[in-house]
């Protein structure tokens, strides 16, 4: 496979910054107390975490339109949140990034969030917010009508993502109008699936699923190889009308697979620390390159080499364009090397 890495070089610095990536999905925030733990309660035999630090960090669809941000594309996000404390502080949170929040909708559910009491280095407790219904008709009908909008007013270099995390936004009737209006007007769109029914997702241009939700989809699960993988991945894009698939493999790397084309990328990663966060990046990083006009082979180069960084670090870790500038630049040295 021939990468241009100079090209790539160049469309991280200087053009990302023009392309529109409209992201969908299960918005969810990340919250943690730190804090020590020195004593039982006298209330309850329970551990007393006295909390000394607390974070709140974009998770979910959330975390896909993060990691946009920090490769300073225009980014628009759609998703429901509730009327809380924790919707006010996941807006607060995407509007001091400079994602655009007018396609958040309210609902009565609560923000889907996830907190962690931290007690030294020990996770004592994790506390779920999260109604993971479909949401009301009044608020799926305001979310299609503001996506079909956005999407008919879409600018050039634009692409769409579908982030479902089964949280309730992803049901059949919202993912067909959105593909239907993606393909009216001929805009990319990605999926990050979830569940075992991809019927909803037909029509989209490319689905990227971890090894073990492609399984989900097969009637025979498929080993971690370049040849097993590759047959998983027709089978659905057959079964499910799906243009190409980017089939992620953990420690494999990932492999994209389209109608005339299979590459299999290994994975650059030397380092892994964390590999929450990294399937986010795939979708982001390959859905910006591909709202920039980047040939499918050379957006998923550069969506693998982005996880590579990701996964070195701890925690759900967004990368920012100077870091994938960096990365390329590395390799490009490496390969002169070689
Ligand atoms: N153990 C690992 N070693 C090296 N690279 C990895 C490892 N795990 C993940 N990666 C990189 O991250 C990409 C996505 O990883 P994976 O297939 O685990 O997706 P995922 O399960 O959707 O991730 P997430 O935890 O974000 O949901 C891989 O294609 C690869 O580039
Ligand atoms: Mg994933």
């Amino acid at each position: 496979m021939e990468i241009n890495r100079k090209a790539l070089i160049d469309f991280v610095k200087n053009e990302a910054e023009n392309c529109n990536v409209f992201v969908i999905g299960d918005v969810m925030l990340d919250k943690y107390f730190y804090g020590e733990v020195t004593r039982i309660s006298p209330e309850a035999p329970v551990p007393v975490t006295r909390v000394t630090r607390t974070k709140e960090t974009l998770g979910g669809a959330a975390n896909v339109a993060h990691n946009l941000a920090l490769m300073k594309a225009n980014t628009l996000i759609s998703g429901f949140i509730g009327r809380d404390y924790h919707g006010e502080s996941l807006s607060a949170q995407f509007s001091s990034r400079g994602i655009d929040t007018r396609g958040l909708i309210a609902t009565d559910a609560p923000t889907t969030t996830k907190l962690r009491v931290i007690g030294g280095h020990q996770q004592m407790l994790r506390l779920d917010f999260e109604d993971a219904l479909p949401a009301d008709d009044k608020a799926t009908n305001a979310l299609i009508k503001f996506v079909k909008k956005e999407i008919k007013n879409h600018p050039p270099r634009s692409a769409i993502i579908l982030s479902d995390y089964g949280k309730g936004i992803c049901t059949e009737k919202t993912c067909t109008e959105i593909i239907e209006a993606a393909k009216k007007y001929k805009v990319p769109l990605i999926v990050d699936p979830k569940g075992n029914d991809w019927s909803k997702y037909s029509g989209a241009d490319f689905i990227t699923p971890n090894l073990k939700e492609l399984n989900e989809v097969q009637k025979t699960p498929a080993k971690n190889n370049d040849s097993e993988v590759e047959r998983a991945a027709r089978y659905a894009m057959r079964k499910f009308h799906i243009g190409g698939m980017v089939a992620t493999r953990s420690e494999c790397g990932l492999t994209l697979v389209r109608s005339r084309e299979v590459i299999n990328i290994p994975t650059k990663a030397q380092e892994v620390f964390d590999v929450s966060g990294a399937g986010d990046t795939v979708i982001a990083i390959f859905a910006l390159a591909i709202a920039g006009g980047i040939a499918p082979s050379s957006a998923a180069y550069l969506a693998n080499l982005a996880a590579s960084v990701v996964v070195a670090r701890l925690g759900t870790y967004a990368i920012s364009n100077e870091e994938l500038s960096e990365a390329l630049k590395k390799e490009m040295k490496n390969i002169k090397r070689a």
